[in-house]
């Protein structure tokens, strides 16, 4: 296989775009691709203040290093989660996530739950039963929570995630199989800023996980290859295997199933309905942040339930 551009010896073949390019190729095509889609879906500009959610992973610390050679003000958030179940996720990720952000002099903001709120991940999850047996639902409700906290908390225009076409893909097909309306209407690689919320933005939802890690490899970051313990055999990672063995007979299926709802929800097919059926927000009591329940939110409640455990 050669390489299109340069004709020189292809270290990777896209079989989805029908191309294959050089390694110094593939190193520009995809900071390049990545501007390109965030101009196109409006996520920000040079003068906004990016905050990229780091977890030690290739797609996240490949997505700051990306912005960083685009010349974008992209400061990084860990946050601790205290994963260190079998071997020292949590604390190797975090040592990853450091060392990238020491070697190219970038601002890291580090938030440790267990420090702040007094028990880790794990332990909340299991003290306030809301993952009977795994703790992703309460991990999710964290890093939601902690990551719209420090973006209004310091000022940023815009939260960054590394999520890629796998995960997207992924993501609807769940979506899809149970027909979760509402699920379906928000999910996009931009979300703008509402009642206190942070803009969220994927800039790398175009990409294949395999591209992003060829990425992580050829530039020489080294991130943790290791998935968190608790995602072993979920339904996600289950989804993810079938829309391989699609994309193995059929290149590009996994692209086309989620460009081609974002074009489908563009003409309309999934347009807001008429009456309202988005909750209203109101503010916490105890963080101030924003929430479509009544009283507190359900991190500030999940966090008193752990209290009094
Ligand atoms: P995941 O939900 O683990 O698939 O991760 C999706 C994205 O969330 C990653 O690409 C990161 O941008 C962000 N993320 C996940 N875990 C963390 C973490 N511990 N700290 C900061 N950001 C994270
Ligand atoms: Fe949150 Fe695995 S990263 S439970
Ligand atoms: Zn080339």
């Amino acid at each position: 296989m050669k390489c299109k551009k340069c004709g020189g010896k292809a270290a990777i073949n896209m079989r989805q775009h029908n191309m294959g390019l050089c390694k110094d190729d593939f190193l520009q095509w995809l900071p390049e691709q990545t501007q390109k889609f965030i101009e196109k879906y409006k996520m920000f500009t040079p003068d906004e203040k990016i905050l990229v959610a780091v977890s030690g992973g290739k797609d996240s610390l490949a997505l700051w290093d990306i912005l960083r050679i685009l010349g974008y003000q992209a400061d990084g958030l860990y946050i601790a989660l205290g994963i260190d179940e079998g071997f020292s996720y949590s604390a190797e990720s975090q040592r990853l996530t450091e060392k990238f952000a020491n070697e190219h002099d970038l601002n890291l903001h580090v938030v440790n739950i267990a420090a702040d709120y007094g028990t880790d991940l794990p332990m909340l999850a299991k003290k306030t039963k809301r993952g009977r047996d795994k703790p992703c639902s309460t991990c999710g409700l964290v890093k939601r929570h902690e990551m719209n906290r420090l973006a209004r908390d310091f000022g940023y225009d815009v939260l960054a995630t590394g999520h890629n076409l796998d995960d997207e893909a992924a993501t609807l097909f769940s979506n899809t199989l149970q027909w979760n309306g509402d699920y379906l209407i928000r999910q996009h690689p931009v979300l703008p800023s509402k009642d206190g919320l942070a803009r969220k933005v994927k800039p790398l939802f175009h990409f294949y996980e395999r591209e992003m890690a060829a990425y992580a490899l050829l530039r020489g970051i080294e991130y943790i290859y290791d998935e968190c313990p608790f995602a072993e055999g979920s339904t996600s990672t289950q989804y993810k295997e079938l829309l391989n063995q699609l994309e193995n007979q059929h290149p590009g299926a996994k692209m086309h199933f989620f460009v081609k709802f974002l074009t489908a929800k563009k003409k309309g097919l999934f347009a807001e309905p008429t009456t309202e059926i988005v909750p209203e927000l109101h503010i916490c009591p105890t963080c101030g942040q924003p929430t479509s329940a009544q009283e507190n939110c359900s991190f500030c409640r999940m966090m008193k339930k752990s209290s009094e455990w």
